[in-house]
């Protein structure tokens, strides 16, 4: 496994890949590796005849910059890991390398069609916006078959959808396909998350009731009569009468629009909680 930190170096060998008839497979990551990456690098290393990975905490989408100091950085740990799963290369520029002064500052122009004004998009002014700067600028520089993405960051998997197909009408990303891969959750149905590494043990035990109340609306959405605001509001009391947990926004929409579901077919509940100073997601297929 090679570790590249330069756009020129990392282009050279995709150019080297493309020539000898090689398909690509790209798992962008922001590092702190956990067995939901894992999950994904297993399956791009299965599918593809060379596996890169890019490990890059992107500045541009975090719009708290506390967050953005926190957020956790091990390069040692992370490289060890993807070399034992069989990835071949690992792409962990600096923020420099990935962008000037200026783009680093500026907003990305880029049509969402709607779908960064609710949930993540509408509490995190910006996120987005950081999201489709970097992930074009690795699929650009990549130039992968395919791209893999969890599930568990749901609305940025449409975003992503929304901007490969937009794109694709002008050729610009090729034949890339966008591969979804769901949720990992520890035995307990925490589901992974780089942020996990910031709770103490308490707030492990307390975050669990996040997948649990999910999965339990599972069944009040079957109940007769049931309607998505009653299971909504009901995830939403159930989980912040837990102490040390509180809701930020609880919404169920349709898994393609992201538009608020009228009923529960086709629909997802998408999660995010504060447990104490960590911000939580978690979603829910009905
Ligand atoms: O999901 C993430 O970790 C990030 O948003 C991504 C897709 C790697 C872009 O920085």
């Amino acid at each position: 496994m090679q570790i590249i930190t330069t756009k020129k170096e990392l282009q050279a060998i995709v150019t080297a890949c493309k020539t000898s008839g090689k398909t690509i497979g790209l798992v962008p990551t922001m590092g702190a590796l956990h067995a939901g990456h894992a999950s994904l690098v297993e399956r791009a290393v299965n599918e593809n005849n060379v596996c890169f990975v890019s490990v890059f905490v992107n500045p541009t989408q975090f719009n708290n910059k506390e967050d953005l100091a926190k957020y956790p950085r091990d390069i040692k740990r992370d490289a060890e890991l993807l070399q034992r799963i069989g990835a071949d290369f690992v792409f962990a520029p600096t923020p420099e390398e990935m962008y000037t002064a200026e783009e680093m500052d500026s907003t990305f122009a880029f049509d969402f069609a709607g779908l960064d004004t609710m949930m993540e998009g509408k509490m995190r002014p910006g996120h987005f916006n950081g999201v489709v700067q970097v992930v074009s600028r690795l699929f650009y520089l990549v130039q992968p078959d395919k791209a893999y993405f969890g599930e568990k960051d749901f609305q940025q998997l449409a975003i992503i959808h929304h901007m490969v197909e937009r794109s694709s009408m002008a050729g610009t990303f090729g034949n890339l396909q966008i591969v979804n891969c769901p949720i990992v959750r520890e035995e307990s149905g925490l589901a992974l998350s780089s942020r996990n590494e910031r709770l103490s043990d308490a707030e492990k035990k307390t975050a669990l009731a996040i997948s649990k109340t999910l999965f339990e609306s599972l069944k009040w959405a079957k109940e007769a009569g049931a309607t998505v605001a009653q299971v909504q509001q009901r995830v939403i009391d159930t989980i912040n009468a837990v102490e040390g947990l509180e809701v930020e926004y609880y919404e169920i929409v349709d898994q393609t629009t992201l538009l608020p579901a009228t009923g529960f077919e086709h629909a997802i509940g998408c999660v995010t909680v504060y447990c104490g100073p960590v911000r939580l997601i978690d979603n829910i297929k009905y």
